[in-house]
């Protein structure tokens, strides 16, 4: 069975594209799965690429990833700045998880500055757009090549 990397989405992005084009750049959700499938089977994996508008569903997902996934990608959107509720659910689980967003929160409003996950991942990418999810599925890669050295 090929290795699963769990790919989430939280709250807005199924607007990419549309929403602050500016800021998030013009690729939609769909666009962002495509680079993901490509990068993912160069390494020879399979994905699961979700997007949800609640909290409490992507606290489901990162259950499920806890049995299922090899790694995760994950974009929480604005829930990165606010729940707890994610932050303990990954603190449960024991695969890689690299926290990705498209914009760099940091370059950005105060509010943003704050991230529950960063303390919980292996690593964080942001700033790079689209690109950002390619680099955390080839860094995702390179950490499970090196899992058993
Ligand atoms: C985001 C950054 C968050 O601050 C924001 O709330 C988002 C998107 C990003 O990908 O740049 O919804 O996670």
């Amino acid at each position: 069975m090929a290795i699963a990397l769990y790919i989430l989405n939280g709250p807005n992005l199924n607007l990419l594209g549309t929403r602050e084009p500016e800021v998030y750049g013009k690729a939609t959700l769909a666009d962002i799965e495509k680079l993901c499938r490509d990068a993912a089977k160069k390494h020879g994996f399979e994905i699961v690429f979700r997007q949800t508008n609640v909290e409490g569903e992507l606290v489901d997902w990162l259950h499920e990833a806890r049995t299922k996934a090899a790694g995760v990608v994950l974009n929480a959107g604005a829930y990165t700045h606010t729940s707890i509720a994610i932050h303990d659910a990954l603190k449960a689980t024991t695969m890689p998880v690299v926290e990705v967003h498209l914009s760099n929160p940091f370059a950005r409003e105060s509010f943003r500055h704050h991230s529950y996950i960063s303390s919980v991942a292996q690593g964080v990418i942001c700033g790079f757009g689209a690109q950002g999810y390619v680099f955390a599925i080839d860094a995702l890669a390179d950490v499970l090549a090196n899992a058993n050295d």
